[in-house]
Formats: C-alpha cells, structure tokens, sequence
C-alpha cells in the first residue's frame, strides 16, 4: 500500500537529470516550438474540422477551436511550470510520480500510449489517405488491395465490415520510413521536422489569406445551428441536444471533438532532456506552438465556415474541397501536398515522444530496463523502443481499423491534462520552496480551471469513449501488479527507508543542474 503511493523525491529527479545514459541536448527555443507545431497542426486541421463543423457546430466551429484552445492553454501554464521544475524525459508520467506516488503515475503513463502510439496509429491511417490523394492527382493509384486495412468499423450499420482490401501499404512505409528517421538521431528527426513544419504554415497562411477573399458573411447564419452545448454524462446528453444516434451536438461538443487538433504541444515536455537549457526554453516551446496553432485554427476555421455553408462542407478533405468547389485546382494541389507534410510531421513527432515515455517508465523499474532504457551508443536515441512502437504504430495503422481507436485519443489526453494541473496543485503544497523558473500564475485558480475545463470536454465525448479508457487502464493495471510493482526501484528505496511517502523528499529539493 505504501508503494503504491509513494513518490518520486524531486531530488532523485534531479540526480538522475546529471548522470549517464542521457540524451543529447541539442535543441533551443525554436526546435522546441517547432517540434511543437510540427505535432499540433496535421490531421485535426485538415480533416476532423469538417466532420466537427458539418455534424456537430455549423460555424459555431470557430468557437469550438477557442474553448478546447482555453482548456489546452490552461494545462499547458501547469506543463511549462513542471517541465522547467524537472526537466526529464518522461512529461506528465514523471510529474504524476513526483506528486501523487507510483500507481498514479503508472496509470498515467499507460494512458500516454493512448496519447502517442494509438494516435500515431490513427494519424498514419489519415496519412495514406491523403497520400492516396495525392497520387491520384497525377493519375496513380495503388491496387485495392494495398490501400485499406482488411476491416473497418461502420457507423451506418454498427458493425465490423470486410473493406475488400488487405493491407494499407502507405500507412506501413511511413511508418517505418519514420521510424529510420527516429534512430538515427534527435537533430536529424528535428531538422526533418523543421522542414515539414515550414511546409504546412505557408499552407495554412495560403489558406488564410487567399480563403478571406472568397468568404460570405451569410454563410455564418445561423453561427450555432446545434446550439451551445452538448454535454453527456456516462449516456445520457444532460446539457444541449443529441444527435439521432443519440451522441451530443453543439458548440462544446465539437470542442471535445475537436480538441483533436490541439493534440502535441505536450510532446514538447517529453523532450526536455533533449534541450539546451530546458528551464527556459521548454515553456517557451509549448506556450508559443499553441498560442501560434490556437490564431491559425481559429482564422482556418473562420474561413472554411466563411466559404462553404456548413452543411455542405467536405468531411473528408475540407479545406481542399472548399476551393476545389471554386474552381482553384491549384490551391486544391497545394492544400493536399500541405495536408502530407503536415501529417507527416505530426506522426514524427508523436513517435519521436513516445519512447521517452516509455523510456522514464524503464528507468524507474516499471518496465524492462534492458529493453526500453536502451540509448544507442552513437545515436544516443531510445533505439529498441522506438523500433517497437514503429513496429507497433505501423502494423496497427496497417491492419487495425482506427475509427475507435481515434476517438480514444482525445479522453486519454484529456486525462493525463487533469492529471498535470492537479499535479501543480500538489507540488506547490507538497514543495513550496523548490526552484520554479517558470511559475504557473494563479495557483491554484489556473490549474483548477483547467482540470474544470478538461473534464467538461471530456463529458462532451460520446460516452462508449468512457467505458473503452476504464477497459484500456484495467489491463494497465494487471501489468502493473504482475510486472512493475515487484520491479520498481522505487521498491528498494522505500524498503531501505530512503523515501516515506508523497510529502517526503529525500535531501530536499536541489536546484536543477545547468
Ligand atoms: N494534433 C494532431 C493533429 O491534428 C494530432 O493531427
């Protein structure tokens, strides 16, 4: 039992932080903000924004993108105070061990796969789908049977349906394409990332700018055809209105929905290790990636609501389609060859911070060392771990119908934020006087208003997401007890006394090195 609770001391934390076996630090304040943006801007932008404005908001959308943009920004103040305060690899999994013990943070940790690897899976599945796109543009297409998992999910009957093909080949190749890319080395994947995210901003600008001349202001009426809400408690929609299938519709249950998009900035905090002087440039990197993606979304969704009434908006290439319908086949081109590189960039990244994850969990017994600790003698990256989440990430998006995977992604998220600002809650109590470069102001008012906000959002999921993350973090549990708990080292230091409980810090707090 009194493992189960125990924390991390903050000191140890900052003692590994020195020793051997680390990353390499190589990346500043603008590799940080744009490995940011290269994770945030990619499929949500490009694709779920027409299926949000056309089933759930109209261009009520706009709103939709401000209020999951209040929820992010709120977790990302609590994000950037810790990333400064311990800036290790694992993000939320290790602040959750610091403030409220091991079990908290295992199912913390578990749940980042959902974050990471599921929505790599889901958006390497989105990928092909463009990239297929693309293709036919130039009049190339793939035989059926390489262009789709074998079987998908079917809303319309509710049911599991062959999709006549075998494999989806380009969501494999991207994904061990990338995966190559990860092992090799963290400036190599940050320089390839910086590329893509260069690539995708001059298309949201193009989009913007050459969208605002073809906006009518008609098309905003009626701005909330759903209404305001939508929210539902475990099945039943308790605010707004409900869609025939019974799942809530309006302006906050877009924002559940399209929270999607947002997905990423964390990413930043799982590469503090990686960056030269962390205190300062980590909370840099994740408040100005959102601040920049959160104006983009916004103006992106004024526009494409401005251009197309909204019940006739494409669902599954919005943005490309509103200016196909205008007659700009070239825009259409250019929009499409954005949307690749910006999904490419979203997958990078994604992939890139899962095995840090994976590998702050292996460092403290959780999982197998040998295997998930692993750093590459001359990459000096996570190497075994990033091939098995490659291998993970490629055969799921390959085989594997995403439909509900997807969705998972957001409550998963959605929880490890609550987690994050509650968090900052408790370290503040628990460690007053500890080294706090970056301060989150108004504690604890911002992080409650952010653990208020996340959980609204996600109340306004379709409830089945509920039952698929207490599913998902069962089986966490069951690894936990047959495997970490015996393994953690944590274990061994409480046995020798070294650590009491989560108010414990052994030696106190140190400042952080460099
Ligand atoms: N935010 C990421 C995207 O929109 C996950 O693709």
């Amino acid at each position: 039992m009194k493992q189960l609770f125990a924390c991390k001391p903050l000191s140890l934390l900052h003692e590994e932080m020195a020793g051997e076996n680390r990353l390499r630090r190589v990346l500043g304040p603008v590799g940080l903000t744009s490995l940011g943006i290269g994770c945030i801007i990619g499929a949500g932008i490009f694709v779920v924004t027409g299926l949000v404005a056309h089933d759930k908001t109209g261009p009520a959308l706009i709103l939709s993108f401000v209020v999951a943009g209040a929820a992010c920004a709120l977790a990302a103040l609590s994000y950037a105070e810790f990333a400064a305060l311990t800036p290790v690899a694992g993000s939320a999994y290790t602040y959750s061990y610091a403030t409220m013990g091991e079990l908290f943070a295992w199912i913390i940790g578990w749940d980042l796969i959902i974050e990471y690897t599921v929505a790599s899976a889901s958006v390497a599945h989105g990928w092909s789908k463009y990239a297929q796109n693309f293709l036919s543009i130039f009049g190339l297409h793939l035989p059926q049977s390489l262009t789709a998992a074998p079987f998908d999910f079917d809303p319309e009957v509710g049911r599991i349906v062959a999709t006549g093909s075998v494999i989806d080949l380009p969501a494999l190749v991207v994904a061990a394409v990338l995966t190559t890319i990860l092992v090799i080395g963290i400036r190599e994947s940050a320089r390839f990332n910086t590329i893509m995210v260069v690539i995708k901003l001059a298309v949201v600008l193009l989009v913007i700018g050459l969208g605002a001349a073809f906006v009518d202001p008609r098309n905003w009426h009626p701005f909330a055809p759903y209404g305001w809400a939508g929210v539902s408690l475990f099945g039943h929609t308790v605010w707004g209105a409900e869609a025939a299938g019974g799942q809530p519709v309006g302006m906050l249950a877009g924002a559940g929905l399209i929270f999607f998009a947002y997905i990423g900035f964390d990413s930043v905090s799982t590469h503090a290790e990686e960056a030269r002087n962390p205190q300062r440039d980590v909370p840099i990197g994740i408040i100005a990636s959102l601040l920049i993606c959160t104006v983009l979304y916004v103006a992106v969704a004024a526009v494409l609501t401005g251009m197309v009434p909204y019940d006739q908006i494409d669902v599954e290439a919005p943005v490309a389609a509103a200016f196909a319908a205008r007659g700009l086949t070239w825009a259409q081109f250019v929009i499409s060859l954005g949307a690749v590189a910006g999904i490419t960039s979203v997958l990078l990244v994604l992939m890139l911070s899962q095995p840090r994850v994976l590998l702050a969990m292996a460092r403290d017994g959780l999982l197998p060392e040998s295997f998930f600790g692993a750093v590459h003698e001359r990459f000096r990256t996570p190497w075994k771990s990033t091939i098995l989440t490659g291998c993970v990430v490629a055969l799921g998006a390959a085989l594997v119908p995403l439909r509900i995977l997807a969705e998972l992604v957001n409550i998963g998220t959605l929880l490890a934020f609550v987690m994050v600002c509650l968090a900052v809650v408790i370290m503040r109590r628990t460690h007053p006087n500890a080294p706090r470069p970056f301060r989150c102001p108004l504690v604890p008012l911002v992080p409650l208003l952010g653990v208020a906000l996340c959980l609204l959002l996600m109340f306004s999921l379709p409830p089945e997401n509920w039952l698929r993350l207490f599913v998902w973090l069962g089986l966490g549990l069951v690894v936990y007890f047959a495997y970490s708990r015996k393994h953690s080292k944590l274990r061994a230091r409480l046995a020798a006394g070294d650590v009491s409980g989560c108010v414990a810090s052994a030696g106190g707090p140190q400042p952080p090195p460099g």
